[in-house]
């Protein structure tokens, strides 16, 4: 029988545990989860599954119907290479496609990471994603977007339906739903900027969620002064509710106002939400959209001088490994040394919002209790998609996987810093 080549403990990512010994372990956040986070139970179905992937192992349990019998041979489409469009030129080369084809059954492929085949895709899978593509988020996500996360053992991630799924994942994860009829003292609240994304208070206000706006000036979320964060959550009300305990916030290209966090207001932020003992759900869909050449080129054609030049960001991080990568504006993860943040991200602003396909990430404590969720809920992203977007993402294979491609890194069970800070 072959080894389970998916679970391979030994396997380290980049920020693994070889080179961050004297980084602190996460925080525990059990005490924020809700009620039915506190109550979920792995699902025992979805425990199994990993087993099928097994060459020999015989289905005869779990409900997966046979692949055989999945209508269709192939998925085909002609889709773009990244020379396609310049971003800054605006030219285009519409002439470049590039085929993608889906066989129905790969069976010359023993490498889960690399086997993508609708016999695979198309049956049901692991909660956390469809394992070519989870395997290339987790190394994209671990080694090159966040290669700096300041806790032991780095972020793991899981795959979701966009960020829209991902942030009422997150109110699944913490909120307990509120009644007008549960006492006062016990009602959430979620931070925000003044102006929100009304997706958000569409999905959070029924479930009894006050929503506390910060106030907020060009640069984003105030710290300091009246109505800024610290006043809020110093001088918390209790007769309104409790004090909130978790923020959502976009920090780049923020909706609707555009607004993007500086580096040191981030900064600020973090230590005030660290010392009131706050989770920070960063949500930044339009991460990938920054252009550094953007506000002189604005400039120019207003018939500005030249903007002074950004001053460099002040949070030192390893190099992702590309230049544009670093060009962009750090979130809100490599200043989190609690593991008190949890990111979403979405190909909906990068490949098209119809994917319907995201991802969060999280310390992995965080992200095993989103499998949970995910696997009572959505399952998985649609694997028509995932498999898409696998080829698009992956192909051609990588000639030899790197040790850090790998689904999980050592998972013991969860193990945190001792005692918490809130400022109770
Ligand atoms: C701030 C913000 N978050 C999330 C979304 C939706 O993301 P998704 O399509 O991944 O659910 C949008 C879409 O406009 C958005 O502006």
């Amino acid at each position: 029988m072959a080894s389970l080549s998916y679970r391979d403990d030994s396997r380290q990512g980049a920020g693994g545990l070889s080179d961050d010994d004297d980084k602190p372990l996460p925080l525990d956040f059990t005490h924020h989860y809700s009620d039915t986070t506190k109550s979920r139970n792995a699902s025992k179905i979805k425990a199994i599954y990993k087993f099928f992937q097994i060459p020999g192992i015989l289905n005869i349990a779990g409900g997966l119907p046979n692949a055989q019998f999945f209508p269709y041979d192939t998925l085909e489409a002609q889709a773009a290479k990244p020379e396609r469009w310049s971003p800054s030129s605006g030219s285009s080369n519409p002439s470049a496609p590039n085929h993608i084809t889906i066989p129905h059954d790969d069976s010359t492929q023993k490498d889960l990471l690399q086997k993508i085949d609708l016999a695979t895709a198309l049956q049901y899978g692991m909660a956390q994603g469809y394992p070519p593509l989870l395997g290339w988020i987790r190394q994209f996500t671990r080694d090159h977007l966040h290669p700096g996360v300041p806790y032991k053992g780095g972020p793991e991630v899981v795959l979701t339906c966009g960020s829209t799924d991902g942030f009422a994942k997150a109110l699944n994860l913490f909120v307990t739903p509120w009644r007008t009829t549960d006492p006062i003292s016990s009602r959430p609240g979620l931070l925000c900027e003044t102006y929100v994304y009304t997706n958000i208070t569409n999905q959070a206000t029924p479930l009894g969620v006050q929503m506390v706006p910060v106030k907020t000036d060009e640069s984003g979320m105030a710290v300091s002064g009246p109505g800024g964060l610290e006043d809020v959550l110093a001088n918390w009300d209790s007769s309104k509710g409790k004090r909130p305990h978790l923020m959502y916030t976009v920090t780049l290209g923020h909706n609707p106002t555009g607004i993007l966090l500086s580096v040191e207001r981030k900064k600020e932020i973090y230590a005030i939400c660290s010392k009131y003992d706050v989770i920070i759900i960063e949500d930044e869909p339009y991460w990938y959209l920054q252009f550094p050449e953007a506000s002189s080129l604005e400039a120019e054609s207003r018939g500005l001088p030249p903007p002074p030049r950004s001053s460099p960001s002040t949070v030192t991080t390893p190099s992702s490994g590309f230049p544009f990568l670093d060009s962009l504006t750090p979130s809100f993860t490599p200043l989190d040394t609690d593991g008190r943040v949890v990111r979403l991200d979405t190909f909906s602003k990068t490949v098209a919002p119809g994917c319907r396909l995201g991802w969060i990430t999280a310390q992995p404590a965080l992200i095993e209790r989103f499998e949970r969720i995910t696997e009572a809920t959505t399952q998985q992203p649609s694997g028509f998609v995932q498999a898409l977007i696998s080829k698009l993402l992956i192909s051609p294979p990588h000639p030899s996987p790197t040790p850090s491609f790998s689904l999980f890194s050592h998972r013991p069970p969860p193990n945190h810093q001792a005692g918490n800070r809130p400022a109770s």
